[in-house]
């Protein structure tokens, strides 16, 4: 809780360039809502904070030619998806010293047995073949309880992968709170909840679980209704419905999922009929699928050009989300030295 009595949300993602629908239906959607989100009174339930990891992209590539290029993608759908850079600050960590700071503190408050068990890194270096984990990457999740508490966020809407994180957050508010307790305010962080978003995992287009920049199995959210077209329609479906009249099963199927959320509920109950009964092929299917999605996508996609062409806007925005984000994280370390009797 802040001064206001507001709760604060804060969320952020590495910055990867354009985004697909996994990002938007797993995410943006999510932030979008809990930004605009206003109760009784008229006033927004929520002060909503979105963050660009890109110290933490350091942890899988150490090529930062293009990190700046990727932001700026990133952000403009961000924008174009609705999130309001007056409502919520929008900043890179990198221009933030203050996350540096918190995570060295921060790093002296937690094991690296206790980091080493961090089943998401495991899965990392896994799916990357990693020989080797750098001291950084293994620091992973200190840094991101940097970015959570030095905004003091109360809740981070995150994807099933982020859980651990937001798990060693909540360690190491505990430790940081019995190890340094504040004169006046007693703890200085609050432990933050994660939340779980219902569609946090889109299927990816070839069937395969998750919708992935790295599996090349996605729809862009800048993906003209042609691209959505086409990439739909080569989408795996039930492999067992080969011909068109063949009944099809659409829980197993992948354009099902997609209509369960894109298509309205009537639709998607009239579409399971047809699909079993065999009375629905999958390229009819696809077509209904391809343009509820770009149905869904069009407000986004003009509202994408138009930031596109103003890049110098969306760094602006950058630049004046990093001035507050600045204000908050220097409150927050105010207290931590003070705490620390450091300061
Ligand atoms: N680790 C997150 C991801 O890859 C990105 C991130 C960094 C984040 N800092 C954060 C998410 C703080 C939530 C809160 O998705």
């Amino acid at each position: 809780m802040n001064t206001m009595g507001k709760r604060r949300i804060l969320s952020g993602m590495r910055p990867t360039g354009k985004l697909h629908l996994g990002h938007y239906t797993g995410a943006l959607e999510n932030w979008v809502s809990r930004q605009n989100e206003s109760g009784a009174d008229g006033k927004r339930v929520f002060e909503t904070y979105f963050l660009i990891a890109d110290y933490h992209s350091l942890t899988t590539s150490l090529e930062t030619a293009d990190i700046f290029d990727c932001t700026i993608d990133m952000v403009t759908d961000w924008l174009a998806a609705g999130v309001d850079p007056d409502k919520s600050p929008i900043f890179r960590q990198s221009q933030v010293k203050q996350h540096t700071e918190l995570f060295l503190i921060y790093a002296m408050l937690i094991t690296a047995s206790r980091l080493e068990r961090n089943p998401t890194l495991k899965d990392q270096i896994r799916d990357l073949n990693m020989e080797a984990v750098s001291y950084g990457h293994l620091g992973y999740p200190v840094l991101q309880a940097a970015d959570i508490l030095l905004y003091k966020g109360n809740i981070v809407p995150v994807g099933e992968d982020q859980l651990p994180h937001v798990e060693i957050t909540r360690e190491i508010a505990r430790r940081f709170n019995k190890q340094y307790p504040h004169p006046e305010l007693g703890d200085v962080f609050e432990e933050p909840e994660p939340k779980i978003t219902k569609f946090s995992r889109l299927a990816g287009l070839d069937g395969k679980t998750k919708m992935s920049k790295s599996l090349g199995n996605t729809i862009l959210l800048s993906d003209q209704p042609e691209d959505v077209f086409n990439k739909v329609r080569k989408a795996i479906t039930d492999t067992q419905k080969i011909r068109k009249n063949d009944p099809g099963r659409p829980e197993v199927c992948t354009v099902f999922s997609y209509h369960c959320r894109f298509s309205s509920p009537d639709k998607v109950e009239e579409i399971a009929q047809d699909c079993k009964s065999g009375a629905l092929g999958c390229v009819e299917c696809k077509k209904v699928c391809s343009a509820a999605i770009s149905g869904e996508l069009a407000p986004i996609l003009a509202k994408r050009s138009d930031y596109a062409s103003r890049p110098d806007m969306v760094k602006d925005i950058l630049l004046r989300g990093e001035e507050q984000a600045r204000r908050v994280a220097e409150e927050t370390m105010l207290e931590v030295r003070e705490a620390m009797k450091i300061g």
